[in-house]
C-alpha cells in the first residue's frame, strides 16, 4: 500500500511516500480503507520533534514511528474474527490515539478504539476534520462541565481545536466570544459565535469583559493578564499550554477559587460517539482549510508549518 513515510525529524521534505506493507487485522482489529486523514499541529510537532520532549517519547534521534497521521474517515475492508462492533462496509472515522499510521491507505485498529460510524451527513473528507479539534476540545469542555448562558472566551477560534471549542460551548447553551484575525471573523461567526474579537485591533484583557471560561487553543495568551478577564471561580482552559503554563495553572488552582486545566486529553470511543450525534443534529460541522491529495504531502505539511490554517487540512487518497 502506499504511505507517507518519515525516518527523521526535519522539514516537510523528510515526508516521503513510499510502498511498504499491507497490515493484516488481529482477533479484535478492523482493516479499514482510509478515504481522507487530516495534517495536524501534532502531526507537524511530531515531525518536527517540537519541542524537544518530543524525542524522549518518540525516538530520541529519529522517529520510532514512521507513518503520521491521527485521524481518520474510511471504509471496513475486513475485520478480525471477534469483531462485534463493526462489519465489513461500514463507514467509519476516528481517531488513532498514539498509534498514529493514518498517512497509509490502510490501517488496522482495535474496535473498540476511538472510533464511530461516519455521520450520515458528511462525506469523507469532511469527517476526517472532526476527530482531531472535536476530541480535544470535548477533553477538556465536559471537565469544565458548562451551563447555558455561561460567558465562554476561545481565543484561537479559527484553528482546529479553537473551531471546535466554539461550537461545542455553543451546543451547551453558553454565550460564546471568539477571538481570531481579520481575516477569520466571518468564519468564527458561521460557526456560532455570538461576538468576534479581531486580536490585531482589540485586545479582550481590557475590555472590561468577564468570562466564566476562557479557553486558549493556540497559547498566545499572557496567563496572569487574563485572570483579570476571568469571573471569581471562572475556569482557564490551556489546551496548547507548555510546562510553564501547567506549572503557572497548577499554582492558580492551588491558591485561588478559581482552575485551570491544562495536560495531555485522553481517547474515548464515547467521545466520537458524541461528536457524531452532534453533527447529524446539526450542532457541529467540520471546518475545512485546504485539501490536498496524499502525493501532495509535504506542501500539505508546509502550509500547516505557517500557524494560520483554518480549521483543518485534508489528505484524501485516490482508492
Ligand atoms: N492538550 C492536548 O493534548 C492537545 C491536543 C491537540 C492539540 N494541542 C495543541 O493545541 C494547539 C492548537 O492546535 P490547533 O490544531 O487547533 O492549531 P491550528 O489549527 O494550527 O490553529 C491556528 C489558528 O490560530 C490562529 N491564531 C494564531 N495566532 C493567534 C492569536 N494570537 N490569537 C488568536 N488566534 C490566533 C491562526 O489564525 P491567524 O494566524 O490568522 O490568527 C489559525 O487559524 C497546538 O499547539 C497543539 O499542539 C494540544
Amino acid at each position: 500500500m502506499k504511505a507517507a513515510v518519515y525516518t527523521q525529524y526535519g522539514l516537510p521534505g523528510v515526508l516521503q511516500l513510499k510502498e511498504v506493507a499491507k497490515p493484516a487485522p488481529k482477533d479484535n482489529e478492523i482493516l479499514l480503507r482510509i478515504k481522507a486523514t487530516a495534517v495536524n499541529s501534532g502531526d507537524v510537532r511530531l515531525r518536527k520533534a517540537d519541542p524537544f520532549a518530543v524525542r524522549f517519547f518518540f525516538g530520541l534521534l529519529k522517529p520510532k514511528i514512521n507513518i503520521l497521521g491521527s485521524v481518520f474517515s474510511g471504509e471496513v475492508e475486513s475485520v478480525g474474527r471477534n469483531v462485534k462492533r463493526f462489519k465489513i462496509g461500514d463507514e467509519v472515522f476516528g481517531h488513532t490515539d498514539m498509534r498514529f499510521g493514518a498517512y497509509a491507505e490502510y490501517i488496522c485498529l482495535p474496535e473498540d478504539g476511538s472510533l464511530a460510524l461516519k455521520p450520515v451527513n458528511l462525506s469523507h473528507h469532511e469527517a476526517a476534520a472532526i476527530p482531531f479539534g472535536g476530541v480535544t476540545a470535548l477533553h477538556f469542555i465536559k471537565k469544565a462541565v458548562i451551563k447555558p448562558n455561561q460567558k465562554v472566551l476561545v481565543v484561537g477560534a479559527s484553528g482546529a481545536v479553537g473551531s471546535a471549542a466554539v461550537q461545542l460551548t455553543k451546543s451547551y447553551g453558553a454565550m460564546v466570544t471568539g477571538v481570531c484575525s481579520t481575516a477569520n471573523m466571518d468564519l468564527v461567526k458561521s460557526i456560532g459565535a455570538d461576538k468576534v474579537i479581531d486580536y490585531t485591533k482589540e485586545d479582550f484583557t481590557q475590555n472590561g469583559e468577564i468570562y466564566d471560561l476562557i479557553f486558549d487553543a493556540v497559547r498566545t495568551i499572557s496567563v496572569s493578564r487574563s485572570l483579570k478577564s476571568l469571573a471569581k471561580n471562572g475556569i482557564m482552559i490551556l489546551s496548547a499550554a507548555g510546562m510553564p503554563e501547567m506549572l503557572q495553572g497548577l499554582w492558580i488552582s492551588m491558591t485561588s477559587n478559581r482552575k485551570v486545566m491544562t495536560g495531555v486529553i485522553s481517547h474515548k470511543a464515547a467521545d466520537i460517539i458524541f461528536l457524531k450525534e452532534l453533527i447529524e443534529r446539526g450542532e457541529f460541522k467540520p471546518v475545512v482549510d485546504r485539501t490536498y491529495p496524499l502525493e501532495e504531502i509535504a506542501e500539505a505539511h508546509a502550509y500547516v508549518d505557517k500557524g494560520h490554517k483554518k480549521g483543518n487540512i485534508i489528505l484524501t487518497f485516490i482508492n
